[in-house]
């Protein structure tokens, strides 16, 4: 049976007044089963015990939260494995699975059980989410440092639950890419799809190839907005040494994220033959792209050479990434080139492709590519994801798609045996606008994806029945064409990114909007305590700090919508 807390939370508030009331209970996401007790546990000052055979990474995870407590409470408490009656208790439970944990919270104490690290790190987001948002801060704050009495036992609905950043259309610094890191995993992310390159620029540093990121991760200016023949004139472009890679793949595993890198190949190649233009089917020249939209020029691969070029990148770049996937992209590859290149009609004649159907032979040898690819891979223990085009062909098993033009790949590929993450644009484009009052938002793509419509989305929907097993889980994109500074990107990412959160991990009979609504007031205040920029509109409020409007009312919307449309 489940336990609504929304139920129970009024047998909280009218507590007694002359303890310290615990925070209203708002954990996004909302834990699967959760019962709230009367009563309140003060963890301030308290003593925690950590169960010797509990894993370093967890010890770890827990100490970072004993020390936060400590300093935000000013109380002072200690931590260890040796068994002294202390009352919050850290427990091995071998009967709860990776991601999986419990909490009970009574006069007695904290009990917090867990088979592994991320069960942990899971219970902890939880407790965390419990308390004053101060936690999330490090100065000392007088506070009511108390947990509500709470027997909570919770564990995801889907095994991957990803957010996309896009370092290439805009690049963001190590210590920006870290904040969004943080944010996630206090939202029980555990999926960062880092797409490192594009026609705009290459964003990781290879040996072998250093052109990359000497010719590649530079452009000489970008269009504005969306007149793509202008140029601002400004060089825009930066790259992650492998060393700052290792360290974002280390910082991100510390929070329960995995990172998974993309290389998107054979379309979106520009940056690379910038550098090295013997690789594209005319020779180039070739320029780091200065504007957005879908490049002709794409990888030749009639010559053995890009291959070549191709498994050595993707040596160094699985040297760096322990990530079970790797991203192959796939997406948005023309095939005009190859149609007029001697070397790529070669290749499809000494192949054999030939087209069928609405299917030319010039997709067979995007195929081609594909299946080369993930053997390359595959031999190396790694398995490949890509963009839904990847569906359109032969496609070997063992790929998983990624189904970004609305759910219809997503479901074809489930119907065709394969594995599905589910990131349709229409519910979790995150770079696409969050209302339809645009003249009171920063710049954007276009689109409008409001928070209700992240959290109303249903990965199973439309799906035939049999097939769901093969949604792994879902994720949503932040493209970073439009958004130029950290502000707008965490304006962009906050608080869909919590909306997306209960999609990822809420069964679907959890979500309730009200009550996600409601606990968005807490998520507010970690934003503020942490210093993200967020977005308000849930609160009628539109716009980027300094430049904040009131939303319209429905009728002056409809209004403003009508006159935008005799506009255009
Ligand atoms: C994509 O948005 N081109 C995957
Ligand atoms: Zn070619």
């Amino acid at each position: 049976m489940k336990h609504f807390p929304i139920l129970s939370l009024l047998a909280v508030t009218v507590m007694a007044c002359s303890s310290p009331q615990p925070e209203p209970f708002s954990v996004i996401p909302m834990p699967d089963d959760v019962t709230l007790g009367e009563g309140a546990f003060k963890i301030a000052g308290q003593d925690f015990f950590v169960d010797a055979s509990i894993d370093p990474e967890a010890q770890t995870a827990i100490c970072d939260f004993w020390n936060q407590l400590c300093a935000v409470s000013g109380k002072k408490s200690t931590v260890g494995s040796e068994e002294r009656g202390q009352k919050v208790r850290f427990l091995p439970n071998p009967n709860l699975g990776a991601e999986e944990y419990a909490l009970n919270i009574d006069g007695n104490g904290v009990v917090a059980e867990a088979s592994a690290f991320p069960g942990f790190f899971y219970a902890i987001q939880t407790l965390k989410q419990m308390l004053p948002a101060e936690i999330y801060g490090t100065k000392k704050v007088s506070a009511a440092w108390v947990l509500p009495y709470a027997s909570i036992l919770d564990s995801p609905r889907f095994d991957y639950r990803g957010i996309l950043l896009d370092p290439c259309r805009h690049f963001w610094t190590v210590e920006e890419t870290k904040r969004i890191i943080d944010i996630a995993s206090i939202y029980k992310i555990n999926r960062l799809h880092w797409h490192l390159t594009e026609d705009q620029g290459w964003r990781w540093e290879v040996k072998k190839y250093p052109g990359l990121t000497e010719i590649g991760a530079w452009r000489n200016g970008t269009c504005i907005g969306k007149d793509f023949t202008s140029n601002d004139g400004i060089r825009h472009g930066g790259f992650y040494t492998q060393d700052e890679l290792r360290d974002v793949v280390e910082y991100a595993r510390r929070r329960g994220i995995t990172v998974i890198p993309e290389i998107d190949l054979p379309g979106h190649m520009l940056a690379a033959l910038a550098a090295y233009p013997e690789l594209g089917c005319t020779g180039g020249p070739y320029e780091v792209w200065t504007r957005w939209g879908i490049s002709e020029d794409v990888l030749c691969v009639g010559k053995e050479e890009t291959f070549t070029f191709l498994e050595d990148i993707l040596t160094e770049l699985i040297d760096i990434f322990p990530s079970e996937y790797i991203h192959i992209g796939g997406d948005e590859c023309p095939k005009v080139r190859w149609v007029s290149c001697p070397r790529c009609q070669a290749r499809i004649k000494q192949l054999g492709l030939k087209a069928h159907g609405n299917i030319s032979a010039e997709q067979e040898l995007q195929c081609y590519v594909t299946a080369r690819i993930q053997k390359f891979l595959n031999d190396r223990g790694r398995k490949i994801i890509g963009w839904d085009e990847i569906l359109e062909g032969n496609l070997a098993p063992g790929a998983t798609v990624m189904s970004w033009r609305g759910v219809k790949g997503g479901i074809e590929a489930a119907r065709r045996g394969f594995d599905v993450v589910m990131t349709p644009n229409k519910y979790l484009y995150i770079d696409y606008y969050q209302s339809q009052e645009v003249d009171k938002e920063p710049f954007g793509i276009g689109g409008y994806v409001p928070v209700g419509k992240v959290y109303g989305y249903e990965p199973y929907e439309g799906m035939d029945p049999g097939t769901e097993s093969h949604i792994l889980g879902v994720q949503a994109n932040l493209w970073t064409e439009y958004i130029v500074t950290p502000e707008h990107l965490e304006y962009m990412l906050l608080p869909r990114l919590c909306a997306l959160s209960e999609v990822q991990w809420c069964d679907a009979s959890h979500k309730d909007y009200a009550r996600f609504d409601a606990s968005l007031d807490h998520a507010f205040r970690i934003f503020d305590v942490m210093g993200f920029t967020y977005a308000k509109h849930v609160r009628g409020v539109i716009g980027l700090p300094g430049s904040e409007q009131p939303a319209r009312t429905p009728e002056e919307l409809e209004e403003y919508l009508a006159q935008r449309a005799t506009e255009r």
